[in-house]
């Protein structure tokens, strides 16, 4: 059997931004892993509201009270990122029945290019189980309150980004 002590996991996702939604994953996976890679993905086909490098510095900021946690960029294949980072798990949230219907397929295919990495979902805590990057920018941009979703330093990012600054 896996020491899981001795394992480092890859957390991968746009994070665009982070939120609560994510956090709650990454803070469990720290405590059940040796460590966990918070994997931003460059991905050039989506369009994303936050650079690249913004994404990786708020996930930085916001996961900087976690010392096993560390964030990287990765572009191309998931799995070989992982492989290249050293880990050999991949950790994902689940939050509805359709996640996954999404995930399914991308994780038999993950496990047919690279059989040695294994993906584990966690339930997402039931408090966040509607909370995704794409609401909360939705949201945010007609002027809703979404400081309950992402953590201040996102919050003000948001605002700041979509013109709903005071
Ligand atoms: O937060 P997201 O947008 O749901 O994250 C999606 C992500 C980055 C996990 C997914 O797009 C991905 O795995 N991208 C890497 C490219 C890849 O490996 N594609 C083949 C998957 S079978």
């Amino acid at each position: 059997m896996t020491d899981t002590r001795q394992v480092i996991a890859y957390c991968p996702g746009s994070f665009d931004p982070i939120t609560h939604g994510h956090l709650d994953i990454i803070e469990r996976a720290a405590k059940m892993f040796t460590g966990v890679i918070i994997a931003v993905a460059a991905d050039a086909q989506k369009d994303h509201l936050f650079s690249l490098d913004e994404r990786v510095q708020m996930c930085r900021e916001v996961c900087a009270h976690l010392p096993n946690v560390s964030v990287e960029a990765f572009s191309g294949l998931l799995v070989e990122a992982a492989h290249q980072a050293g880990a050999s798990v991949i950790v994902k949230g689940l939050r509805q029945s359709f996640d996954l219907s999404h995930e399914g397929p991308m994780t038999y295919m993950n496990r047919s290019l690279r059989p040695e990495i294994e993906t584990i979902f966690l339930l997402a805590n039931p408090a966040v189980t509607y909370v995704s990057s794409s609401l909360i920018k939705w949201v945010c941009g007609m002027g809703g309150d979404i400081s309950p979703h992402v953590p201040p330093l996102v919050a003000r990012k948001l605002r700041e980004r979509l013109g709903r600054a005071d």
